[in-house]
């Protein structure tokens, strides 16, 4: 039902400068793939057969990661290196599968979006934000696939956040929950916290409404004087549900140096080549900051 995603990757990764100052921040890598990869992965386990990435300049990289590399390949096939072979083969895009258009200027997440409008028929479409991983039995965007109907509306991953960190996300003013389903009856770009509806916080997963996009394009700014996708579903209310989804899984804030951290960690927990490595020397680095402080 659901086969379009589109990946904003635009954004400028400031905070991990100068470390993305040639390399876009959505190819950081989290213990051996970078961060977009792991986002189309998450849209391939869910259906998804469209892949549309709204760059910018700097962000070619992202564009030859999806690509074949032929040289690459006849090299890996000759050396009999099969396992990493067929690690680069899946995970490339086809020609077919793979749009990319651009974002001229940082106008803000919902304007990114629009600058995907011509490619997005009449049809539901997904929405992946790289920096935020989340690590789960089954994907975050299959789940809300899986529980997704047409009477949902605008449907949003959430989760709650700590009361002092409610300022850096979409906050929902919530109605009623049945089992993982939130009904909001209102959303808030980056509330301060004394005037934020909860703590109930918008995570980078959404399923929305073709006609989403018509709002967006008469959406004025909001908050940080950008033009936000979330002041776009809340202007569809009430006519359109506002749905969240409470996703079963761990999420990462790779937009930050301790959630990335924190990724590398859990994500290297569950790879067998570096598990056996990384308790012994975690355990040596904690040992060592106990003694010192
Ligand atoms: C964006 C959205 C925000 C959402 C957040 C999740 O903010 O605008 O509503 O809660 O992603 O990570 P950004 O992180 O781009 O500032």
């Amino acid at each position: 039902m659901i086969k379009t995603c589109i990946f904003p990757v635009a954004g400028l990764g400031s905070r991990f400068l100068p470390a993305t100052k040639s390399i876009p921040k959505e190819m950081l890598v989290v213990v051996d793939k970078p961060l977009i990869q792991y986002a189309v992965e998450e849209a391939k386990a869910a259906g998804i057969e469209r892949f549309i990435f709204v760059t910018s300049q700097g962000k070619s990289a992202i564009e030859d990661h999806f690509d074949r590399l032929q040289l690459l390949e006849q090299t890996l096939e000759k050396r009999k290196k099969f396992d990493l072979l067929h690690k680069i083969v899946d995970s490339a895009l086809e020609p077919s599968q793979a749009v990319y258009v651009r974002q001229p200027a940082p106008l803000g997440l919902g304007h990114a979006i629009l600058c995907a409008k011509h490619l997005i028929q009449d049809e539901a479409f997904a929405v992946i934000l790289a920096d935020d991983l989340i690590l789960s039995k089954t994907p975050c965007l299959k789940q809300m696939i899986n529980a997704y109907t047409p009477e949902d509306g605008n449907m949003v991953a959430t989760m709650v956040v700590d009361p002092s960190h409610v300022s850096r996300y979409g906050i929902l003013t919530i109605s009623e929950q049945i089992e993982q389903k939130i009904r909001a009856i209102n959303v808030v770009e980056k509330p301060t916290r004394d005037v934020a509806p909860s703590c109930s916080a918008v995570i980078g997963r959404y399923i929305l409404r073709h006609e989403l996009l018509d709002t967006l394009h008469k959406q004025s700014p909001g908050a940080g004087a950008e033009i936000q996708l979330t002041d776009a579903i809340q202007h569809m209310l009430p006519t359109t549900p506002l749905t969240g989804y409470s996703y079963e899984g761990e999420r990462f804030d790779c937009g930050t140096k301790e959630g990335w951290l924190e990724a590398n960690i859990a994500f290297a927990c569950q790879n067998e080549d570096v598990y056996a490595h990384l308790v012994p020397m975690l355990k040596r680095y904690v040992d060592n900051y106990t003694h010192q402080h």
